[in-house]
């Protein structure tokens, strides 16, 4: 088996995201919602790991991610903090946590740095968002901006689809990216959008652009991890490569362990302590003779 690549072990801040963007080097970006999953994306040498809210319907089973808490959200961000050293780290701000008050918005924003270990908050929205992220930004907390198919708008959208397919809807996407840059944004993911248009709007932000589903003319990409490695099989939106089947490896390996165990082939001798011989004649005749079964 070959080796991992090493893989450079610099902290990734804003700076270095900002860096990668002018040198023209892709940054890549996952999603990760636990300790053991945010090691293997920091070692992998991933830039940023995002504790998306989709961890609402890939791991906590919601139909959307409009239930998810702050609480929920908090929780997982801790772990992950626990698991990723190198990683840029991002909290993703759930539905209504921002969107009724810039100053609740403000303080929800600063429990992700505060609480939870995170470098940096994003959240979901246009221009109608421009003064809760000059907010936020101006309390010292990086924000990064999201465009394009939002989650949290699910119903006013009317479903998971491709957005900014027409020259008007795709003109007020630019303009609301123009907007978020100015309002402080560091980063912006662009979600299902097409794919000239998000590298029209790469080409016109300084700031660096983070795609999922809008093409690789972005400056980086980021997939849901449950998504990308197969573990989550209930749909597998278009724009998703799958680089493993996951899903299909547990089940493998769950009836095999449940096969093992019905035919007593688990736990075998390796998987079990021994005692000597002299012990265990020395615990039989200091017990009691056992009672009988019948
Ligand atoms: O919640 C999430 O995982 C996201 C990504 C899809 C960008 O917002």
């Amino acid at each position: 088996m070959s080796a991992a690549p090493a893989v450079e072990r610099k902290k990734v801040t804003l700076q270095t995201l900002q860096a990668k963007k002018e040198r023209g080097e892709p940054i890549t970006m996952l999603t990760a919602y636990d300790y053991a999953t945010a090691s293997a994306v920091d070692r992998a040498g991933v830039d940023a790991i995002l504790v998306g809210d989709s961890l609402g319907m890939v791991v906590l089973g919601y139909a959307t991610t409009l239930p998810v808490t702050m609480d929920e959200m908090l929780h997982h961000c801790r772990a992950v903090a626990r698991g990723a050293q190198r990683a840029h780290l991002i909290g993703d701000m759930p539905f209504m946590s921002y969107q009724a008050e810039p100053a609740e918005a403000v303080r929800n924003a600063g429990r992700f740095l505060k609480e939870a270990g995170m470098e940096a908050v994003k959240l979901e929205g246009g221009r109608d968002v421009a003064d809760t992220i000059r907010a936020i930004v101006a309390a010292g907390i990086p924000v990064m901006g999201h465009l394009g198919l939002t989650p949290q708008s699910i119903h006013k959208l009317g479903g998971f689809r491709t957005q900014a397919k027409s020259a008007v809807a795709a003109q007020r996407l630019v303009e609301d990216a123009c907007i978020l840059e100015e309002a402080g944004c560091y980063g912006l993911v662009l979600e299902a959008i097409p794919d000239r248009v998000a590298e029209l709007i790469s080409r016109r932000l300084c700031i660096p652009t983070i795609g999922i589903g809008a093409g690789a003319g972005c400056d980086g990409q980021v997939l849901v991890i449950h998504d990308m490695l197969g573990m989550f099989d209930r749909f597998t939106p278009k724009f998703v490569k799958r680089y493993a089947n996951l899903q299909g490896e547990m089940q493998r390996a769950l009836a095999e362990y449940v096969a093992e165990v019905q035919s007593r082939s688990f736990p075998a001798a390796e998987h079990s302590s021994a005692m000597s011989d002299d012990d265990y004649t020395a615990l039989l005749a200091a017990l009691e003779p056992a009672p009988r079964a019948d």
